[in-house]
Order: C-alpha cells, then sequence, then structure tokens
C-alpha cells in the first residue's frame, strides 16, 4: 500500500484515510471593482486589485477523492461527464495540486452547484474555489486560507475571493513571485447587513463566446482606455473600502456605478468588440439611473460581470421598490435578493 492510500497526515498526525476523499462548499461573488487583466498567465497575476462581495446561499459543492487505481481524471458537473474546456481546466488544476503534493493519482472529482449555470452567477470563482479546498484537503495538505486563494485564482481569477464571505479585496501584488498576490477579507459578511445585492436575470442572455481570460488579454491588447483606468483604479478601490466600512451607499453606489462604467467602456473599445449586455440590461443601466435622479440620492447601483445578467446593489429599506420597478421592465425573466454571505468551507 502506498503512502498516500492509508498513511497518517504527515501535517497532522491523523488518519488521512484510505479514500483520500474530502467535499468543500464555496459561494460565488460579485465584484464591485473588477479584475479584468493579467501581467502573468501562469502565475494568474492580475494588473489590478480587484473587490468582492461574496453572496449567500449560493454554493458549488465539490467532492474529490484520489484513487491510485484510476487511469484518467473523471470529471462530473452538475451530474454529467464534463468533456472540452470545462474538463480541461479541471485536469490543468488537479495537475497543479498533484505537483504540490507530490502525488500521481487520478481522481474522480463531483461538483454541482445549487444554483442553475442560467442564475446569472458566474459558476467558475465558486467551482474553483470549492475544487481547491476540497482537492487539497483531499491530499492531506492543509493550507492557510491566503494559499488557498492563491491556488484556487490559478483555475479562475475570482475564485480567489470566494474562499473568503463578505467584502473581500485581492491584491495584485508586485512581486515577479507573486507572493503579494493573495485575497484576504476586508469586512465580514456581517458588516451591513442592510445591504443587498437584488440580482436580477435578464431574458436570451447570450452564452459566452469567448472565456474571460482570453478576452481580458484581448483587452489588455487593444482598448486605447485599458491604461487610463488602470491609473485610476488605485483611488478607486480606497474610495470604495472607505465607503464600504463607513456603511455609506450615499458615497458606495455612484463609485459602484462608475467602476462598472469604466470596466464596460474597456470591453466595448476591446478589438473585436466585447458586448456583453443585451436591450435589455441596458435598460436596467438606465432605469436605475433614472430612479436615482428621480429619488434625488443614489437608491441603487447596478454592476454587471461579462454577462448580461445584472446585480443591483439597494438597502433593505428600499429593496421592494427598486425590485418591483426593475421586475416590470420587459425582457426581465425574474429577481433574486441576496446578502453577503460566508466563505468556502470543508464539509466532509
Ligand atoms: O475569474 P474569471 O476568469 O472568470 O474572470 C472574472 C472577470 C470578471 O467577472 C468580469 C470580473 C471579476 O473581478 O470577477
Amino acid at each position: 500500500m502506498d503512502k498516500y492510500s492509508s498513511a497518517p497526515c504527515p501535517r497532522h498526525g491523523m488518519p488521512a484515510g484510505p479514500r483520500l476523499e474530502a467535499t468543500y462548499e464555496a459561494p460565488p461573488n460579485i465584484a464591485l471593482v473588477k479584475y479584468w487583466g493579467l501581467r502573468d498567465r501562469e502565475r494568474g497575476l492580475p494588473y489590478n486589485s480587484s473587490l468582492s462581495v461574496t453572496l449567500d446561499r449560493l454554493r458549488s459543492r465539490t467532492t474529490v477523492r484520489f484513487d491510485p487505481d484510476l487511469r484518467d481524471d473523471r470529471v462530473e458537473l452538475n451530474g454529467a461527464a464534463a468533456s472540452g474546456g470545462p474538463r480541461d481546466g479541471v485536469v490543468r488544476f488537479l495537475d497543479r495540486v498533484r505537483r504540490l503534493a507530490g502525488v500521481p493519482h487520478a481522481a474522480e472529482v463531483r461538483s454541482a452547484n445549487n444554483f442553475p449555470t442560467a442564475s446569472g452567477m458566474a459558476s467558475s470563482a465558486s467551482g474553483f474555489a470549492a475544487l481547491a479546498g476540497a482537492a487539497t484537503a483531499a491530499l492531506g495538505l492543509s493550507l492557510s486560507d491566503r494559499r488557498l486563494s492563491q491556488l484556487a485564482r490559478l483555475g479562475s481569477g475570482s475564485a480567489s475571493r470566494s474562499i473568503f464571505g463578505g467584502f473581500v479585496e485581492w491584491r495584485a501584488g508586485a512581486r515577479p513571485d507573486g507572493e503579494d498576490c493573495y485575497a484576504r477579507p476586508l469586512y465580514g459578511p456581517d458588516h451591513w447587513p442592510a445591504l443587498l445585492d437584488l440580482v436580477v436575470i435578464v431574458k436570451g442572455a447570450p452564452t459566452k463566446q469567448v472565456r474571460s481570460e482570453d478576452a481580458m488579454q484581448t483587452s489588455v491588447a487593444t482598448s486605447p482606455v485599458y491604461r487610463r483606468r488602470q491609473a485610476e483604479l488605485p483611488a478607486r478601490i480606497r474610495k470604495i473600502r472607505s465607503a464600504i466600512g463607513a456603511r455609506d451607499a450615499r458615497r458606495l453606489f455612484p463609485l459602484i456605478m462608475e467602476e462598472c462604467d469604466s470596466f464596460r467602456e474597456v470591453c466595448e473599445t476591446t478589438r473585436p468588440s466585447l458586448d456583453y449586455l443585451t436591450t435589455t440590461s441596458r435598460a436596467l443601466l438606465g432605469e436605475v439611473r433614472s430612479m436615482n435622479r428621480e429619488e434625488g440620492r443614489p437608491v441603487a447601483a447596478y454592476t454587471h460581470d461579462a454577462g448580461a445578467h445584472m446585480h443591483v446593489f439597494t438597502l433593505a429599506r428600499d429593496a421592494p421598490r427598486v425590485r418591483r420597478r426593475l421586475s416590470s421592465l420587459p425582457g426581465v425573466e425574474r429577481t433574486q435578493l441576496l446578502r453577503p454571505g460566508p466563505g468556502a468551507r470543508r464539509v466532509r
């Protein structure tokens, strides 16, 4: 029997168990300051720091079992055998974990989301955060959350932030080796109980043609406003952090929209142009702006990722009104109210 099938875990002196198996759950997150562009693709090092809110209730649940008798990795996503790009991404990630642990075994991965893929929530962040946790735990590697965030970002950049709950910053760092590039929690999930994310699902959202990781590199190479955005970001991040710290929606909401508009400008000026929105998404942007104008204060703030669905931040007291108004727009399929939630955790 080889040392990885039933030997004690070298770090804990506990039996690693004969099955080399672990299960993790991890949530998605929505970026208030977007990550868009890698300065080092191999190490997953971004040009700029980003900031997000981890979302409650939605989860990827991933079980990884390494097995010396398996010939190839088996990957099941939402109940079906994965193939092509999605499978390759998981296998490449497992290869990194195998190298880290010095273990050759193939693995069986089963991952499922408790939210539909068409829910407007990118599942790559929650999926790779859960995979990072489960794969390392299955091999008895006990990584700190910071290390886990550094590993998770190699699957998908935004996954680094899903390790933590609440309000999270992914620091870009400056070192070529990436040691100072990691995610860290800024404020816990209970920091601002009144702040809600109204997710607005639009009908007919197109599926992504180009993977984000490829699309963002095209933006770096071709968007004439990319550099200007980079220069603006440090000050914007400072202001957003401060507004969150003070639970100040009047300051925060305009900043969230300014950042989203800046991200969208980069996408639209990329060649070929990246247009993630539908007519309904654009109508939602307009409706939030009108509402804020009419009320004479920012009652809501829109943001979106590389997709057509909207995340509209609002306060609990305004949420019913904002929800009624946005739900009534033609092309809106449904809405869901979410709170900031906890980060990734081992469940088995
Ligand atoms: O983590 P990826 O490779 O799916 O890229 C995420 C990019 C955005 O969602 C648009 C921004 C972000 O910071 O989450």
